[in-house]
């Protein structure tokens, strides 16, 4: 059912703060019921809503993730492929809104422009959910607080070093330090570094930021270590990113200049001996399965309050 303000779930600097620590903890609340969730945390109506989902890019956890929480809280969905929709064929983005809006309850959508998830939002009458985009990655952020907080309680206050790539994940961490309370570090090459909007944004809202092009600077005694594929789905310039980023990798001698039960992230798919070694990943440092384990928690979560719940 279409409603007058939709809660939409575009990116973690548009929410408030409050609302965030909510859906993260619902998250938590999620994972502990498991697959049967207890009816106080659903949305009214749920057994008659519908989640379309549309993806431009190619996904395996978005994708597994957002249809089973759906079908946990006891919704249905709908999966499509942008070029099964009129869209390919040059219908705009405004008219899909609002036809959609008319079906379905919700979309989540992975586009290859951030303009087209505005674009979408702004039409449609129904939540609209970030399922990645070319700036940034919202839902994956709330998976990720939530592994660091199973692993090393509250992430208020801690600290925690991304090295590699600027691109859409790190973007997302960099709102996340502002609305959680952490200290982010970042280590990159000048040339990839984040926009320099959101580093102002951060700025702005006196977060704690630093950005380094000394990956070892960005590590030290830091609490989790997060990484990325250096080739983001997109980028036409992989030869010279691997060369750039070749300094950034994560090793066992970068891991041991972090905290010493530091843990160590990466939201997949990941590309073992580019941004990181099998060691590492495969280590007892590392959470990366949690870590995917918890988008479906995340999601039922996200869905929840956009929903209504
Ligand atoms: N981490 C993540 O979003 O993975 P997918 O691209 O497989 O959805
Ligand atoms: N930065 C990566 C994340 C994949 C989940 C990409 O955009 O391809």
């Amino acid at each position: 059912m279409p409603t007058a303000s939709p809660r939409h779930f575009l990116d973690l600097d548009v929410l408030d703060a409050a609302t965030l620590r909510s859906i993260v903890d619902a998250a938590h609340a999620m994972k502990r019921a498991g697959k049967r969730v207890p009816a106080k945390m659903l949305p009214k109506d749920i057994a008659d809503a519908v989640l379309v989902m549309i993806f431009e890019k190619p996904s395996t956890r978005t994708r597994v993730s957002f249809d089973v929480a759906m079908r946990q809280l006891g919704g249905q969905t709908i999966m499509l492929n942008h070029t099964d929709l009129q869209i390919g064929r040059g219908e705009s983005i405004a008219d899909t809104a609002r036809v959609l809006s008319r079906y379905v309850d919700a979309i989540m959508i992975r586009a290859n422009g951030h303009d087209t998830l505005n674009e979408l939002a702004r039409h449609a009458t129904i939540p609209i959910i970030n399922g990645l985009t070319d700036r940034s990655h919202p839902c994956q952020i709330i998976a990720d607080i939530m592994t660091f907080e199973e692993a090393k309680g509250p992430i208020a206050g801690h600290s925690i070093a991304w090295v590699g790539d600027g691109n859409n994940v790190a973007a997302s961490w960099m709102h996340a330090a502002v609305q959680f309370g952490f200290e982010l570090r970042i280590g990159c090459p000048n040339s990839l570094r984040p926009d320099a909007a959101i580093e102002k944004w951060v700025q702005k809202n006196k977060g704690r930021l630093l950005i380094t092009d000394n990956a070892q600077e960005a590590v030290l005694g830091a609490d989790c270590v997060v990484t990325d594929t250096w080739v983001s789905m997109g980028d036409k310039d992989a030869e010279r990113r691997k060369k750039l980023l070749k300094p950034y990798a994560v090793t066992d001698a970068l891991m041991k200049k972090a905290g010493t039960d530091a843990i160590f992230m990466h939201c997949l798919p990941a590309y073992r001996g580019n941004e990181v070694t099998e060691q590492v990943l495969e280590g007892p440092q590392s959470v990366v399965f949690d870590e995917a384990e918890n988008r479906l928690h995340a999601q039922k979560a996200i869905l929840a309050w956009c929903l209504g719940a």
